[in-house]
């Protein structure tokens, strides 16, 4: 009797867990209206929906197209997407670089609590939360915006974290995963790194992971857990949140990074967003489809206006296309510029993908964006990186060191035609450029899953095990102190202090001795 009511028990189990991996229900949190980090988002929610999976996508945009006959339902957070774009309009990049970047860390955070607070309180956020509605999993990128955790101690179900610039160290430290200073450079490192870290860059590396502690620990936890307390005063506090944390999946690759020992449930899967290739638009396709010569796609991203280029940088490079024999796509908000030299296409938009594809583009200028990195590995071509902010310096270093690229930072006082001019030809004339590009492309290619596979392989696997505990490092949940190890050198150091003291009393006692025994005699 009891036998068989345990295996009905089990078999019972065994429905149930089949039912719910038969369309796992997934909750993916990305109100942040960046265009890279939706872009990023857009793609992989739709992917798992495409796969089988049922996905409730938090989203700043209403999502376009849809996959047919998949169950995907999306919830726009109102009005974050224009706050944001108003703020971004008010920042100029280009000056920004200048700022420190505590300063600006602090800036950006204020900017981000606001769609934060907006997906908390969202009505439609809350109707989520109703008793007996279930997710399988949370999924959000860890991107200054711990209080999102919450919904996965709401549903009580393991939560995945993405990072849209490979492993930030934000983000690694939520799974253990190591970032020795002395050779993982922050984000916020600015210096050169091609021969490995000298001691005064090591020096200044870990700084910047100290500066982060530091903000993390005075600013952005402490704003978080307000935010979070003020939607939902029974919440825990936030650092406690990371302990739903099952996997980090990251948008990065052995073939764009440097390579680095990863924790079991840190996988790469960069490259996800980008499709087969499309049609081009006519007229770009013509004027690709005519260029024997080739073509050099010029592109600064989304953030970064070409219009705000004072003067003479937009005439420098102008005047420096206008010496080539190449054709040059320039993606520019003034499409109406004077003075466009006969071997240019000026467009505000460009489907950047599916122009990296065409085999007659033979040079990105790109600002070193860590998707437009990620882009031209894919493709296979060289690159000129103009780096302006954030991690753009470090991704020109890069392409520098892994010899695709050369770079010309965008505030170097030497930006003039000349300089740009001979970056350009030696970067088309050498071949060596072209040769590495496309290495690094093979590396890219060269993996067991493609990265879309890996994307739905991994959330597949984490939900086999519930959360996948097995995979975590023991690292990821000791205290800093343990982690490197501070108090087992503190008590040397003690015990060394003690012995020296020690040492220090007995010679004076020895010598005292000797003293008197000296008066004696
Ligand atoms: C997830 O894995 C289960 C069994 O391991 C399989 O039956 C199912 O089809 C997978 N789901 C997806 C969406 O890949
Ligand atoms: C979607 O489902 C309908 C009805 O089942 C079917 O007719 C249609 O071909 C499907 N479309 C795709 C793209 O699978
Ligand atoms: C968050 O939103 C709520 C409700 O809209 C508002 O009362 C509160 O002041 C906001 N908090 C912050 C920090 O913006
Ligand atoms: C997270 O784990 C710690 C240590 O095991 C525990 O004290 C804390 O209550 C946990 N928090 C939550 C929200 O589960
Ligand atoms: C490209 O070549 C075709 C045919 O040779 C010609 O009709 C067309 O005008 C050319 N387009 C451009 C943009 O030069």
């Amino acid at each position: 009797m009891n036998f068989q009511l345990k295996s009905m028990l089990k078999f019972l189990i065994y429905m149930h867990i089949l039912g719910t991996l038969d369309c796992a229900r997934l909750l993916g949190i990305f109100p942040m209206p960046g265009r890279s980090h939706y872009l990023l988002a857009e793609k992989m929610m739709k992917g798992l929906a495409v796969a089988g999976y049922d996905v409730t996508f938090i989203t700043p945009y209403k999502t376009k197209d849809v996959p047919q006959n998949v169950s995907f339902t999306d919830i726009v957070i109102e009005g974050v997407a224009d706050t944001y774009n108003k703020k971004l309009a008010e920042i100029d990049l280009y000056v920004d670089s200048n700022r420190n970047s505590y300063q600006k860390m602090v800036s950006y955070t204020e900017l981000f609590i606001d769609w934060i607070n907006k997906t908390l309180h969202h009505p439609k956020v809350r109707a989520l939360m109703q008793p007996g509605n279930k997710f399988d999993a949370v999924l959000m990128e860890q991107f200054f915006d711990d209080a999102l955790k919450y919904f996965a101690h709401h549903f009580k179900c393991p939560l995945i974290l993405t990072t849209s610039a490979g492993p930030l160290w934000f983000t690694s430290t939520m799974v253990g995963q190591p970032s020795p200073p002395s050779y993982v450079p922050h984000v916020y490192f600015n210096g050169q790194v091609l021969e490995g870290m000298s001691f005064f860059q090591r020096m200044s590396n870990l700084y910047s992971y100290i500066v982060h502690y530091a903000f993390d620990y005075w600013h952005l936890i402490p704003l978080q857990d307000k935010v979070l307390h003020e939607a939902f005063p029974d919440a825990p506090y936030v650092t406690d949140l990371n302990n739903y944390t099952a996997i980090v999946l990251s948008s990065s690759h052995l073939s764009i990074l440097d390579p680095m020992p990863l924790v079991p449930n840190l996988v790469e899967v960069g490259g996800y967003h980008i499709d087969a290739p499309k049609k081009l638009p006519q007229d770009m396709q013509q004027f690709l489809d005519n260029a024997t010569e080739g073509v050099i796609y010029f592109s600064m991203g989304t953030n970064i206006k070409s219009k705000d280029m004072p003067e003479e940088k937009k005439l420098a490079l102008l005047n420096a296309f206008s010496r080539l024999k190449q054709k040059v796509l320039w993606k520019f908000e003034e499409e109406n510029m004077i003075k466009i030299p006969k071997n240019m296409l000026i467009k505000n938009w460009m489907p950047q993908r599916d122009i990296l594809a065409h085999p007659n583009v033979k040079l990105f200028i790109t600002h070193g964006g860590f998707l437009s990195t990620t882009e031209t590995i894919f493709h296979g071509k060289p690159v000129l990186v103009i780096p302006v902010f954030a991690d753009q310096f470090l991704n020109a270093d890069r392409a520098v060191q892994k010899g695709y690229g050369l770079k010309l930072p965008y505030d170097d006082p030497n930006f003039n035609e000349e300089t740009i001019f001979k970056l350009l030809k030696e970067l088309l004339d050498n071949p060596k450029y072209m040769d590495n590009a496309q290495l690094r492309s093979r590396i890219f290619h060269d993996r067991p899953l493609k990265p879309m596979e890996a994307v739905v392989y991994w959330v597949n696997y984490t939900l086999r095990y519930h959360g996948a505990k097995h995979l975590m490092v023991a690292g990821a949940n000791q205290p800093f102190y343990q982690y490197l190890m501070l108090d087992v050198v503190a008590f040397h150091v003690a015990v060394a202090w003690l012995g020296l003291y020690l040492l220090k009393l007995t010679i004076t006692k020895l010598g005292d001795t000797r003293k008197t025994k000296i008066k004696i005699h």
